[in-house]
């Protein structure tokens, strides 16, 4: 495989954490968004359609079907088969799958799987939610020393901010 801007060191697809959380961290209450922001949905839509998003069990059922235009990879230890989906059993099959698809992966949450992509990931899409908000479900603990910033768009709602990892792995 050639490298390409969609591809990190070594020819793999590159890796993306894509979530909107608000500066506590939140992103989740009872197994939904806490807000309601079409603005940053079609971020989300334009980011990811036409590559592969890889996402966890609870955030699949949020979703309630398969994004259109986007091979999904869930990851489940518990489901049996998911039409239209790609139903892995663990972080590193849903990554091989991912690799094997040839598309930059988006990694769309929740917790868990955002944590494991945290250490390999290459970028960070996050958009920054302007109002606190309560919540079930957060973003691991992270920081941002190893991150650059690479582009920002404001929006009254949110500032989606992208970031780059400054040493490559
Ligand atoms: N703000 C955002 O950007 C954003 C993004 C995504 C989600 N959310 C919100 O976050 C909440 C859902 O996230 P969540 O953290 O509760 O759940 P989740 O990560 O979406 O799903 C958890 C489930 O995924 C499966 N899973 C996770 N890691 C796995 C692994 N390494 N190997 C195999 N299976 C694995 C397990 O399913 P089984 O139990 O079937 O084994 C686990 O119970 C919802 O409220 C959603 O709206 C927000």
């Amino acid at each position: 495989m050639s490298a390409s801007p969609a591809h990190g060191p070594g020819g793999y697809p590159q890796i993306a954490i894509v979530v909107a959380m608000t500066g506590k961290g939140v992103i989740g209450l009872e197994g939904r968004l806490p807000w309601d922001i079409p603005a940053d949905r079609r971020l989300f839509r334009q980011l990811t359609e036409g590559n592969t998003v890889l996402m966890g069990h609870r955030t699949f059922a949020s979703l309630g079907k398969p994004l259109p235009c986007r091979q999904n990879i869930v990851l489940s230890r518990t489901l049996a088969a998911l039409p239209g989906a790609h139903l892995c059993r663990s972080f590193l099959e849903g990554l091989a799958l991912g690799w094997r698809l040839g598309r930059p992966i988006y990694v769309i949450g929740g917790t868990e799987v955002y944590r494991k992509a945290l250490p390999i990931a290459d970028t960070l899409h996050i958009s920054w939610i302007s109002d606190d908000h309560a919540g079930d479900c957060t973003f691991p603990e992270f920081s941002l020393t190893d991150w650059e910033v690479t582009g920002t768009i404001a929006h009254p709602d949110f500032r989606r901010v992208t970031y780059r990892r400054r040493r490559p792995l």
